[in-house]
């Protein structure tokens, strides 16, 4: 990525019009009449200490609302998850620090095409293909042997244990979605904890600066989530920005302070045979603020084979997917531009 497709250089030149290649073709331009209008009806909250330290009736309702939330969307909030409330703060600050230093020092941790660590633009594979407005700086945290030690920054001082702390935690809030999720399927609570093995977790920062024409730009381009469960966490003060696809219709998510956003990713959609959905989701630009996410992904282990559980198939619901290894399936998603829920048909 040169100096000229750094979305942060390029917003400082204040320019009066938008660069060819950030210029969506007219169908994939965010209308902004395709929003649903009653969508200000929100996506579902999840209350987690209900789950976590409810009495039974608290917790089987819950439940229920998790397993609908999963079904029916793909995707909620979580609120009183367990989180420390301080590191969502700190890593919020660290990775603004890091956004804000100079290009040079960005450009240290460079992401090398087809990987997705480092600091650039991923799934960027030819010159004719459209560029989103957002700069990502992007890390692989466990196991450790998929770190790369050279792409930790040393700026600001205290990131890389921000962000070992940050994860952890993050990790035990997968962890306990996933036995919820589990426990809501009538299977066995450590279900996806023992099929997943060695779990891997990334994380992945977006940055996306104000643009001056919200309207021909997109910040993040249409797309499912290869990843078993991610969590989202959006900047204090950012502003709207990420939308997902619901009937036909992209419905905006309100943050709602101190709440995490959940979605299901593709590796859960195939092993419940599509009952719970890896809905696709894209994320726009704002005319003047500048907006942050960090985004955590969290999947099996690279040699674990997926495919729809045995007790997600029977006469009514015919297996959907197939078999596959999700190390492969990792390396096809990366390896690929972000065009919808085109990658999952690795499965089919
Ligand atoms: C993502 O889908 O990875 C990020 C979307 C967002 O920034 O809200
Ligand atoms: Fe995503």
């Amino acid at each position: 990525v040169g100096h000229i497709d750094d979305v942060q250089e390029l917003r400082k030149t204040k320019p009066t019009c938008i660069p060819r290649r950030f210029v969506r073709d007219r169908i994939e331009r965010p209308r902004f009449s395709m929003i649903n209008p009653s969508s200000c009806t929100n996506i579902p909250v999840i209350d987690l200490s209900k789950l976590l330290k409810g009495n039974k009736d608290e917790f089987q309702a819950e439940l229920l609302h998790l397993s609908a939330s999963c079904e029916d969307w793909g995707f909620f909030q979580v609120i009183n998850h367990g989180v420390d409330l301080s590191l969502l703060e700190r890593i919020e600050k660290v990775a603004t620090d890091f956004f804000m230093l100079p290009l040079e020092e960005k450009q240290k941790y460079p992401m090398a095409p087809g990987t997705v660590q480092g600091y650039g633009q991923a799934f960027v594979f030819s010159e004719d293909q459209k560029l989103d407005w957002c700069n990502m700086f992007a890390l692989g945290v466990e196991p450790h042997f998929i770190r790369n030690p050279e792409l930790w920054p040393t700026k600001p001082a205290n990131f890389s244990e921000t962000l070992e702390g940050y994860s952890r935690e993050i990790r035990e809030l997968c962890k306990n979605l996933l036995k919820y999720i589990a426990v809501g399927l009538s299977l066995a609570e450590n279900v996806f904890e023992n099929m997943f093995g060695e779990a891997v977790q990334a994380v992945r920062m977006n940055y996306y600066p104000a643009c001056p024409r919200p309207d021909l730009v997109l910040g993040l381009s249409p797309h499912s989530d290869g990843s078993a469960l991610t969590v989202l966490q959006q900047g204090k003060g950012s502003p709207v920005g990420l939308q997902i696809f619901k009937d036909n219709h992209w419905v905006p998510v309100q943050p709602i302070p101190n709440a995490l956003v959940i979605n299901i990713g593709d590796t859960i959609e195939v092993l419940t045979n599509g009952r719970y959905k890896s809905v696709e989701h894209r994320a726009v630009a704002h005319k003047e603020k500048d907006r942050l996410s960090i985004v955590t992904f969290y999947a099996p282990s690279y040699e674990i084979e997926i495919g729809p559980m045995t007790e997600m198939v029977d006469k009514n619901n015919p297996c959907k997917y197939r078999r596959y290894n999700h190390g492969e399936y990792s390396k096809h998603y990366v390896t690929n531009k972000l065009q919808g829920k085109k990658a999952l048909e690795f499965a089919k």
